[in-house]
């Protein structure tokens, strides 16, 4: 008898988590954020779900982490959601910066003054400024609560003291923050834009939330069980594109002639993935390769991939 695809992967999903979770020891775990230096480095998961909800989860699945980068994704989706494509794309840029994704270089050196994409720290915080509320506290609600829906969870929250230890450091996306408004990018308080930003960063999940999401963007915006469209299916594409383009950081080229698959890391070690109409995935390894991406995660998918033949190109 053959087997089907998902039970080879879940024969062969935990020797390649062992394997992949060797390369925990050469990379570091984020300690700018001085919370999330507690992450623990050895650590892998991976929680994959198919159209049917078959699931899989192999390792440290029960681990909770913050989306940190991750939740751009989303905000970057409700902000076209809230206000169209023209209006979002008048303050943030389509294109790789080839930069870190702290990096505010180009900000000054090129112009228009905004952000080169939605998914770099700058980009990210100018899109912060356009969900749509009357305050801090209900954009941030509104963040939380699209999340919520997507993920099938409504227990979804932050985690608090990852919120703080941001909120009380973060000296260059401050900066960054302020030369924006300068640029006219962003309305309001620049503190307020802030506040919505580090929230949604600081959202904390598991592997299995990440791989619901990615499910509903693997199905063009369709709940998956239901068939109801939670997001228009022109700004999952958008979302996509930036998640191969840009998701990964200036790993994401790399990323694409080695995976090929959309994806969105965060410094927390979380990754969000996807085989469009197939799969969601989602997964942890707080240590972290130079570019910021889970070191052991980056190696785990792109074993997959390989075996798999998943990459799109
Ligand atoms: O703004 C920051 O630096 C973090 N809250 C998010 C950065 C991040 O996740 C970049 N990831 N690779």
């Amino acid at each position: 008898m053959t087997l089907s695809e998902i039970e080879r992967i879940q024969a062969l999903l935990p020797q390649w988590v062992e394997s992949s979770r060797e390369q925990c020891s050469i990379g570091k775990v984020a300690s700018y954020i001085p919370e999330l230096s507690k992450s623990p480095i050895g650590a892998l998961g991976i929680h994959l779900i198919d159209s049917n909800g078959l699931s899989i989860s192999e390792g440290d699945t029960d681990l909770s982490f913050t989306m940190q980068s991750i939740s751009k994704v989303f905000t970057l989706i409700l902000a076209l959601m809230d206000n169209g494509e023209d209006v979002v794309f008048d303050k943030v840029g389509m294109e790789p910066t080839g930069d870190n994704f702290n990096s505010m270089l180009k900000l000054e050196l090129v112009q228009p003054g905004i952000p080169f994409n939605p998914l770099i720290n700058a980009g990210a915080i100018a899109i912060s400024s356009l969900i749509a509320g009357k305050d801090p506290a209900e954009k941030s609600a509104r963040v939380l609560d699209f999340l919520r829906l997507l993920s099938n969870n409504s227990s979804l929250d932050y985690d608090m003291d990852v919120y703080r230890s941001e909120a009380d450091t973060a000296n260059l996306n401050r900066s960054m923050a302020y030369f924006l408004k300068d640029n006219g990018v962003l309305q309001g308080s620049v503190e307020d834009v802030l506040e919505v930003y580090f929230r949604h960063c600081s959202i904390s999940v598991t592997c299995a939330d990440l791989a619901q999401m990615a499910l509903v963007l693997a199905h063009n915006g369709k709940n998956p069980t239901t068939g109801e469209q939670l997001i228009p299916r022109r700004f999952v594409q958008i979302a996509k594109t930036f998640m191969i383009t840009c998701g990964m950081y200036n790993a994401s080229g790399e990323f694409a002639i080695h995976v090929g698959l959309p994806a969105k890391s965060g410094v927390s070690g979380g990754i969000l993935s996807l085989v469009p109409g197939r799969y969601g995935i989602g997964l942890v390894g707080p240590s972290l390769n130079r570019k910021g991406n889970s070191i052991a995660g980056v190696a785990l998918l792109e074993s997959l991939s390989r075996e798999f033949e998943w990459s799109l190109f």
